[in-house]
């Protein structure tokens, strides 16, 4: 039985939109061992994409519809029930639209990671893009993170850094971070699931060395 478990990396996904994130991760699941065992994907908005991407692949969808709560700690706790009674090992966020308790941050600490559209801790939340062109930036991107109760604070894992062209707009600039959030969210994934991370210090090690890891990536596009 513990042989058998620890031949996939139990991962639960959470997601409110289209999922192309998402998408990614089920794509490279098999890519490696351990293999990444989705066993659900969570939405707290019921017609979400994400959630047929999930059907497509034959993964179990759960809709945690937010509007049916009270308050937020009432829906942080009903989604914390169904994601403890899947034993993921790992929580992932992939344009999961909700602010999070510090409770379930907590619960979570160490195994949740979120993707944000932007170079943290350059522009946390929302109008990334558009801040990013905005403020005359010559470079953009995508930032994987471990998730704690600072909205997209978190230990940073990878970054992937992209050109902002003279005639972007948000929407032409978030094309091409996406494309990279493709490549380095699977990634860290992977690295996770290897054991590959630690935290210390609030600084994310990659087998324990703290290694350039926003270079890694920055000269793949
Ligand atoms: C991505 O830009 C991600 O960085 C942000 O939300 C968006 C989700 O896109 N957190 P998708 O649903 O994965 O296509």
């Amino acid at each position: 039985m513990s042989v058998l478990s620890e031949q996939t990396c139990p991962v639960v996904v959470l997601v409110s939109g289209s999922g192309s994130n998402l998408q990614a991760i089920i794509d490279s699941r098999f890519d490696a061992e351990p293999a990444i065992d989705i066993r659900a994907v969570i939405s707290n908005v019921p017609d979400a994409y994400g959630l047929q991407r999930a059907a497509r692949a034959g993964i179990p969808g759960i809709v945690v519809d937010h509007r049916g709560y009270a308050d937020r700690a009432a829906f942080d706790a009903a989604l914390m029930e169904q994601i403890d009674a899947l034993s993921p090992r790992l929580v992932i966020l992939a344009g999961f639209m909700r602010i999070l308790t510090e409770d379930f941050v907590n619960h979570y600490a160490g195994r949740m990671l979120n993707i944000h559209p932007s170079l943290l801790p350059r522009y946390p939340g929302l109008h990334t893009h558009a801040r990013a062109i905005e403020s005359g930036d010559r470079e953009a991107g995508a930032t994987v993170h471990f998730v704690t109760a600072e909205v997209d604070g978190g230990p940073i894992i990878i970054q992937a850094r992209v050109p902002v062209l003279a005639d972007d707009t948000p929407d032409t600039l978030a094309a091409r971070v996406l494309k990279q959030e493709h490549i380095i969210y699977p990634r860290a994934v992977r690295w996770f699931a290897d054991n590959r991370l630690t935290i210390d210090d609030g600084k994310v090690l990659l087998d324990g060395e703290r290694s350039p890891l926003q270079e890694l990536i920055s000269h793949e596009h």
